[in-house]
């Protein structure tokens, strides 16, 4: 199936001359949830803002649904609907009037029972008639979700969707996001937190100092983190790894006084029980062992840590 988003060869130079991003090149598919992680001032906002026709690029290309975002950029611009990592609303405005309003921005006809049904899916039927600047900041939130939604996107970009919401208000963006991507709607969103990429996205793209390091199936990542490593401390240091131990290919290191077995957690059988009984045939002794597991947080720091 063709990608509902087609970035190549995207640079973006700010005034200023700082280079954001370098030579990007991502393929979002259709009805996907892509997390886009990566650290302060990774490039992030930037590359949202450019796909979304708010910034300009510099070099490269992008494409919505087939619409060149520069030469085509209301056809791309009508199926994104945005929301931005800074808040802002009119505060004195009533939430159904400023989603209303947000749908008529786009040429859209009135859609009263459209605009219901969005305000009942992020619980905020019963502020309807509030004013902005009465509600908390996760419903704040949740209003610019539903602006966002009001001239039926079939994209969202969530810009830190749960930056600054509380553990529970975010389980329930996450089912809102769920619910999104039921109906059809492809959704990228970008986070600091690994937990929020691991728990909502399909796929996960790291960004880091404007180049994107890793695009990755989740389920791939996972894979990785179901390796465990177990090390054992030798009471004394060996030159080489007795052949009767070639089977379980082991790591040595620390100069002969450790022994590494790196093993699935998810098959049939780890190979612990037989390597610790041949490691005492071999006539090699320890005097301690841990075991540990990498996580998506090591590989997502071993990459940003990469010069
Ligand atoms: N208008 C601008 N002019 C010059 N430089 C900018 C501008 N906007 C952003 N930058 C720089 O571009 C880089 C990327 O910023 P961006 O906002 O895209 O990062 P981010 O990944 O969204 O970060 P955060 O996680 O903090 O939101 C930063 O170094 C930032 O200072
Ligand atoms: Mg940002």
């Amino acid at each position: 199936m063709p990608s509902i988003i087609s970035v190549s060869n995207l640079s973006k130079t700010y005034g200023s001359g700082f280079t954001a991003l370098k030579n990007i090149n991502l393929e979002i598919q259709r009805g996907e949830i892509f997390a886009l992680l990566g650290p302060n001032g990774a490039g992030k906002t930037t590359l949202i803002s450019i796909i979304c026709g708010i910034a300009n690029l510099s070099e490269g290309r992008v494409t919505v649904d087939g619409h060149n975002i520069s030469t085509d950029y209301r056809a791309a611009r009508s199926l994104i609907g945005l929301v931005p990592q800074e808040l802002h609303t009119d505060a004195f405005e009533s939430v159904w009037g400023t989603v209303s309003f947000s749908r008529g921005l786009f040429g859209k006809p009135k859609n009263p029972a459209h605009i219901e049904k969005v305000l009942k899916d992020l619980s905020l039927w019963d502020k309807k008639d509030s004013k902005i600047v009465t509600l908390s900041g996760g419903m704040k939130r949740r209003v610019m979700i539903a602006k966002a939604l009001s001239h039926e996107p079939q994209i969202l970009f969530l810009d830190e969707p749960t930056a600054g919401v509380d553990v529970e208000l975010r389980k329930g963006m996450w089912e809102v996001v769920r619910t999104l991507q039921a109906a059809g709607v492809t959704i990228i969103l970008t986070t600091h937190y690994i937990e929020e990429a691991e728990e909502m996205a399909d796929r996960v793209g790291v960004i880091n100092k404007g180049e994107i390091v890793l695009v990755e199936d989740k389920a791939n990542l996972m894979q990785k983190l179901g390796k465990k490593h177990l090390k054992l401390h030798l009471q004394g240091k060996i030159d080489k790894i007795p052949p009767e131990l070639a089977a379980y290919n082991l790591e040595l290191s620390d100069q002969g006084n450790e022994l590494t077995y790196n093993y699935d957690t998810k098959g049939e059988r780890t190979g612990i029980t037989s390597l610790l009984g041949d490691v005492r045939n071999a006539g090699i002794r320890f005097y301690d062992l841990d075991t540990s597991q990498s996580s998506l947080e090591d590989i997502f720091v071993s990459l940003v840590r990469a010069p």
